[in-house]
């Protein structure tokens, strides 16, 4: 039955051990409703989405005691400093190797029709490569179009949930595509499962849903989950891999769509989307399309399934982004494929959570050592020490985009691990984090 016109609302399931009771937007309008109750929401709820009353714990404030404006002026001995100082959780570093082999390639590449035999071998080279990395069984189509995850969240509400979803919301980028397909008119309302920060739910097989939203590695929270099939379920299983994949194993078995954009662990650009696609999921898309269900072209996955079989996207994709994307995948190929590129994670991970483990001012932020993501690492400092302070010293340095998700308010260093990023470095950052303190204390 249409949702439309209906009052909108979500179905929220906290876990664990959370009591959750739901209300209309409508409800949550009147003036009757308590505000208290109202705001009971996590930073990421988003204005226009139909959130629904929980007892989330509100995350413990870090805030520090002192706060510095101004960057305190201080040099950090280039003997402490590591050999790049890109740690941003995306864009990310982008390897020296692969700008010098676009700028090489250039001449001949950039500026050529991407309906041409140069354009279309280079997304050969990536529909295979991926492939290759990834182990896809047969039958799994690996598609790519415009406009990065966000825009692919919107291509899958479209296009490959039939009446309803499921979703584990437990940060920034869980929660919008959960807001998108609560917003989504001619789809029923989502069901929602949250966790308090700093953890993930557990999807909960429904008779009622026939798509799970899962997300690999929430990349606002530093909080990383194993991609499982709900037991006995039938819907299809959909993970945001944006910040995962090339960095966490994977079993493709247990997915229908991984899908991702290439501005993290493949060291790119952002505003493309990648989607790994079993054959039950090629299968839903046209079932949707033969229902003649109104789809924009630019998000209509069965237009980008024909495209990208053909080696092409439905409009002009961005030539370099297309080159450091293959650039960085062959790199991990020629090392030895996606066990190499996520043990590299590890051995950063390592680094990590070990040096935050041994300080007496740094905690990992994510409680359970499973839980913690080996892409992308938060750190919590103690509330004597600023950590925006430390992260702008750091910044003055060379070494940058290490401040936390902007979202999550605490006092936090938040630190990216992708395979480009040299495990060597990340130690080098533990060491400048800890003279940065020391100076600051002194
Ligand atoms: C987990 C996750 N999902 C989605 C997105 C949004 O990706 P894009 O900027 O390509 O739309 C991001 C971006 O950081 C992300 O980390």
């Amino acid at each position: 039955m249409s949702a439309i016109g209906r009052p909108r609302k979500v179905t929220r399931i906290c876990s664990p051990r959370l009591t959750a009771r739901s209300v209309s937007l409508s409800d949550r309008l009147s003036s009757r409703t308590p505000t208290s109750l109202v705001f009971t929401q996590p930073p990421w709820a988003h204005r226009g989405v139909p959130i629904i009353l929980a007892t989330v714990p509100t995350p413990t404030s870090t805030e520090p005691s002192f706060s510095t404006k101004e960057p305190v002026r201080l040099d950090i001995p280039a003997h402490l400093r590591p050999s790049d100082g890109r740690f941003g959780a995306g864009p990310s570093k982008v390897r020296s190797d692969a700008v010098a082999a676009l700028a090489g390639a250039a001449p001949t590449y950039l500026g050529t029709s991407h309906r041409q035999a140069g354009v279309r071998s280079m997304v050969r080279r990536l529909r295979d490569g991926l492939a290759e990395l990834f182990a896809l069984p047969g039958g799994y189509q690996v598609v790519l179009g415009n406009g990065g995850t966000t825009a692919f969240w919107d291509a899958i509400t479209f296009g490959l949930i039939e009446r309803r979803s499921q979703h584990l919301s437990f940060g920034e980028f869980s929660s919008r595509f959960a807001a998108a397909a609560a917003a989504a008119p001619h789809l029923e309302e989502p069901e929602v499962i949250q966790s308090p920060f700093g953890t993930h739910p557990e999807p909960v097989t429904s008779a009622e849903v026939d798509l799970y939203a899962l997300t690999h590695n929430e990349t606002s929270t530093g909080v990383a989950m194993p991609v499982t099939r709900p037991a006995n379920s039938d819907g299809l299983v959909a993970v945001d891999a944006t910040s995962a994949a090339g960095g966490l194993r994977v079993d493709p078995s247990q997915f229908d769509v991984y899908y991702f954009a290439p501005q993290k662990c493949f060291a790119s650009d952002g505003g493309l989307w990648v989607a790994l696609m079993s054959p039950d999921a090629l299968d839903r898309v046209a079932k949707i399309n033969a229902s003649r269900r109104w789809v924009p072209a630019s998000l209509d996955l069965s237009i980008a399934i024909d495209n990208s079989a053909k080696d092409q996207t439905y409009n002009t994709l961005a030539l370099a982004t297309l080159y450091l994307f293959v650039h960085q995948l062959e790199w991990m190929l020629a090392n030895g494929g996606l066990e190499w590129a996520a043990s590299r994670c590890d051995r950063s991970a390592d680094a990590l959570y070990g040096w935050a483990e041994r300080s007496d001012f740094a905690t990992p932020f994510v409680a359970q050592p499973e839980q913690r993501s080996h892409v992308v690492g938060t750190i919590d400092l103690d509330s004597a020490i600023d950590a925006a302070a430390v992260a702008a010293v750091l910044r003055a340095n060379g070494i940058v985009d290490t401040e936390p998700y902007r979202k999550l308010g605490r006092n936090q260093l938040r630190v990216a691990m992708y395979p480009a990023i040299d495990p060597e470095d990340v130690s080098a950052l533990c060491d400048c984090i800890d003279y940065v303190v020391g100076a600051l204390s002194s």
